[in-house]
């Protein structure tokens, strides 16, 4: 039976990953062109952004071979046109305007190295009874980012905004951008709010309709993770979000609660975590309409 396209490319990727050493494969001539056409379509990431590289190896650890490789069957598959500008740059992911047919989209490229595992790896590499860990590592990033679109989805179904994922492969996840075309919104820190009080209703509500009607726990929700666009919040980075079988759902509830009262606090309101929790827990949550784009 003949292989899936799908299938024979991933092959591809992991028998390319195991012999990687970095940049070699670079040079091999049928991969040569294939990196021209990448380097032409992520040039804007090169420079000229808000963000310098601070030197080469930190943009190698973010386009590795793996990535750029799956940056390229998206740019075929038509869901990328060009990586533009950096929009942030996280602990755990990049994030990137990117152009499509569509319009402006996000894209979050997982890291699929971090600190620890760089700092353990140079007494891991070479030694045969742990070859197979980096590979490890790399599917459990890969693992990350499509629970991070299917919470994305699943928010949506319950009417939550956060925006409509795309298309993902491997560590690259494509949303729609939340913002407009050169301007992606500022996140909720950033801004001055006048309105508070209604804002702080919507997130506790957001945060009710996730517990009560989708059984999530969005698990990092603060004004680092709302964005503010066209005058109401939209939730992002639900990759760390779980369900309420969770261990520790309940924990993380009331840490989401105590962040947003935080928040309002700051911002000249006077509640209480206790009885915005039983808000959340106690008072029906309304049901919000679907989202569009769901299949
Ligand atoms: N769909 C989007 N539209 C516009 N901007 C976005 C989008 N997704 C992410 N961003 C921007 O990128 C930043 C990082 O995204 P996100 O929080 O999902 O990643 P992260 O790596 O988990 O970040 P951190 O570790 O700092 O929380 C956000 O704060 C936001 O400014
Ligand atoms: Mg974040």
């Amino acid at each position: 039976m003949a292989r899936e396209p799908d299938e024979e490319w991933d092959n591809h990727l992991d028998a390319l990953q195991r012999s990687a050493t970095q940049h070699q494969w670079m040079d091999e001539p049928r991969y040569k062109r294939l990196f021209r056409d990448i380097e032409d379509r992520i040039s804007g990431v090169l420079g000229g952004g808000e963000y310098e590289w601070a030197d080469r190896r930190v943009f190698d650890s973010v386009f590795d071979q793996s990535t750029l490789l799956a940056l390229h069957k998206l740019m075929q598959g038509g869901e990328i046109e060009t990586l533009d500008f950096p929009i942030a740059r996280g602990k755990e992911a990049h994030v990137f305007h990117a152009t499509t047919t569509n319009g402006p989209a996000a894209v979050k490229i997982f890291h699929t190295t971090n600190a620890v595992f760089k700092s353990l790896s140079k007494y891991i590499d070479g030694d045969p009874r742990f070859s197979g860990l980096k590979r490890r590592h790399r599917e459990l990033v890969n693992i990350w980012v499509r629970k991070e679109l299917r919470n994305l989805r699943r928010c949506r179904k319950y009417g939550i905004p956060v925006p409509m994922p795309r298309a993902n492969l491997r560590n690259v996840l494509v949303m729609d951008l939340v913002g407009n075309e050169n301007a992606p919104a500022p996140r909720l820190k950033d801004v001055s709010i006048d309105n508070v009080e209604d804002v702080f209703d919507k997130l506790l509500t957001y945060i009710a309709v996730l517990w009560q009607n989708a059984t999530l726990v969005h698990s990092d929700f603060s004004e680092f993770n709302v964005l503010w666009y066209e005058g109401t919040p939209w939730i992002i980075d639900v990759g760390q979000a779980v369900v309420e079988q969770h261990p520790s759902s309940k924990e993380f509830l009331v840490r989401d609660v105590t962040r947003t009262v935080e928040w309002a606090n700051r911002n000249g309101m006077a509640v209480d975590t206790a009885e915005s929790l039983l808000r959340v827990i106690e008072d029906p949550a309304p049901n919000l309409e679907p989202l569009p784009g769901l299949d």
